[in-house]
């Protein structure tokens, strides 16, 4: 997979077989930063909190996993689904600017001993799933607070954009839930709605339309 630098100086990679890149061109920390940790609210949401759980459907070098764990002001409860093994191996290479990003490569280091990779320290607990999320989702026994949906497009990887999966990611967020998407799609905001979600505008970041935010009331 060939290396692309961004426009704020991060790393991402150019996958062959969708024919496109993991992160906006634009800035890939930027994209974690301001399309789907800030729409979040992981830092307002961790001042008033204890803990704060978050689903991270589509980890890939994890930059909104880490983007997140940079803003959480308390402990958080990060699970996330990825089902290439290549992308995860490739965060030994690269270092995008987050305080944080020593805990994935740590996180990545060893081989995982079933199909999860664990870390855990005082302030963060990360479980990393190596599956399809379409299945994977429907094990998971907790509710989360943020979820960051950030599969390749609805046309190259429509199968992670159906009714049906947003459906099951309804059902593990909790109420008062956020679900962030870099997506201003017809058809994607339609299959949030369908699935109970409240859809409204995300920020318009590094293009003219804008990102999505969904709300379970
Ligand atoms: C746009 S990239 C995500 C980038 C990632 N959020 C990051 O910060 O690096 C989409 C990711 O979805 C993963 N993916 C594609 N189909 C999947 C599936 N069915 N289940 C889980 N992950 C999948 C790809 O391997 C890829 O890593």
């Amino acid at each position: 997979m060939k290396q692309v630098k961004t426009g704020d100086d991060s790393v991402t990679y150019h996958n062959p077989k969708y024919d496109e890149t993991y992160h906006s061109t634009s800035g890939a920390v930027e994209e974690a930063c301001e399309k789907f940790v800030k729409p979040c609210k992981i830092e307002e949401r961790s001042k008033e909190k204890d803990s704060i759980k978050v689903l991270d459907i589509c980890f890939g070098l994890g930059y909104n996993s880490c983007a997140a764990i940079d803003a959480a002001e308390c402990k958080i409860f990060i699970t996330a689904l990825e089902n290439d093994e290549e992308i995860i191996h490739r965060i030994k290479e690269v270092d995008p600017q987050f305080e944080n990003y020593s805990l994935l490569k740590e996180l990545v280091r060893t081989k995982p001993r079933t199909h999860a990779w664990k870390l855990s320290t005082d302030q963060v607990n990360i479980k990393l799933i190596l599956g399809d999320a379409r299945d994977e989702i429907k094990k998971l026994k907790n509710k989360f607070d943020c979820i960051f949906l950030d599969p390749f497009s609805p046309k190259k990887c429509p199968e992670l954009w159906t009714k049906e999966f947003m459906q099951d990611i309804y059902n593990v967020t909790a109420p008062g839930g956020i679900l962030a998407t870099y997506s201003c799609a017809k058809s994607v905001r339609d299959n949030l709605k369908e699935a109970g979600f409240k859809v409204e505008d995300g920020p318009c970041i590094g293009r003219k339309s804008p990102s999505t935010i969904a709300t379970k009331q």
